[in-house]
């Protein structure tokens, strides 16, 4: 059965824990949609772990259609979530809803996710009320890296935890269907996550949010520029990898690779006529 915003959703009333994992291509769509995983963030964190850029701030729609629809292509019973880029929404409610409307028509998205609170209140619900399912992103919301000087943690002082609890009420009453909350202390994410009826989805924000989510480059170990306190590492796949490179390698240089199995034959006449 396809899981759907609802479906993720319902699960809190449930009392069912979701996890989310992130996917930017057709193959690794197909292999979560494999798994007992509930739904794929597409995430602009594509930015780092895919092309390389320090932060999101330079992924663009184009970027992110892409790479929804590869995902959509792969995944055919998975939520899929897809990220709005930087400046796809903050410009305007109208802009927010275009681009989240490309992102469901070219990108093949179920669902959008767009990063702040209070402020993009107005812009989740002219969305929403396009029928376009949308996940919010409060907390350390990595689009505004330089407004907070760095990838820091939110919400530890009594005037930003307060923040946080102002933004979380706003996005439920804009109609999202559930609520990221990255890197945040545990504690003031268990508030958050007992005060709302929708679910939060926790990615450094401990053990009481009702889904999870976490980077798939992160998760199998295939990113190592840096490793946040928060990861870990499910698997060592970029260990893998390497060593199946040097295995190929190897298999070339000695000349057991390709192997008589690997190659097409042909009739030895033909040959012998040649010139
Ligand atoms: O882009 C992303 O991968 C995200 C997660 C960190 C939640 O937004």
């Amino acid at each position: 059965m396809k899981n759907t915003a609802v479906t993720f959703r319902e699960a809190k009333q449930k009392g069912l824990r979701q996890t989310m994992v992130t996917a930017y291509d057709y193959s690794t769509a197909k292999l979560v949609d494999a798994s007992d995983i509930n739904a794929i963030l597409v995430g602009d964190s594509l930015g780092n772990v895919i092309l390389g850029y320090e932060d999101t701030v330079s992924v663009t729609m184009e970027d992110m259609i892409h790479h929804s629809a590869a995902v959509a292509r792969g995944a055919k019973n998975t939520l899929i979530v897809t990220d709005m880029p930087f400046m796809s929404y903050q410009t305007s409610v109208y802009d927010a809803v275009v681009n989240a409307g490309r992102l469901m028509k070219e990108g093949r998205a179920n669902a959008v996710k767009l990063e702040g609170g209070v402020k993009v209140a107005e812009h989740i619900r002219a969305i929403v009320d396009a029928g376009i399912p949308v996940c919010a992103h409060i907390g350390m919301t990595p689009q505004s890296v330089n407004a907070f000087g760095g990838f820091k943690v939110q919400g530890k002082g009594e005037a930003a935890a307060q923040q946080l609890l102002d933004d979380a009420r706003a996005v439920q009453e804009a109609g999202a269907f559930a609520v990221v909350l990255e890197c945040v202390p545990a504690p003031l994410a268990k508030r958050v996550t007992e005060m709302l009826d929708i679910p939060t989805i926790g990615i450094g924000a401990g053990p009481d949010c009702d889904a999870q989510v976490l980077v798939n480059q992160d998760m199998l170990g295939m990113f190592s520029d840096y490793v946040p306190k928060f990861v870990r590492r499910f698997a060592d796949v970029g260990t893998i990898m390497t060593n199946a490179y040097n295995d190929y390698h190897k298999a070339v240089c000695d000349g057991t690779f390709p192997a008589p199995e690997h190659c097409f034959k042909m009739d030895e006449t033909v040959l012998s006529k040649l010139y």
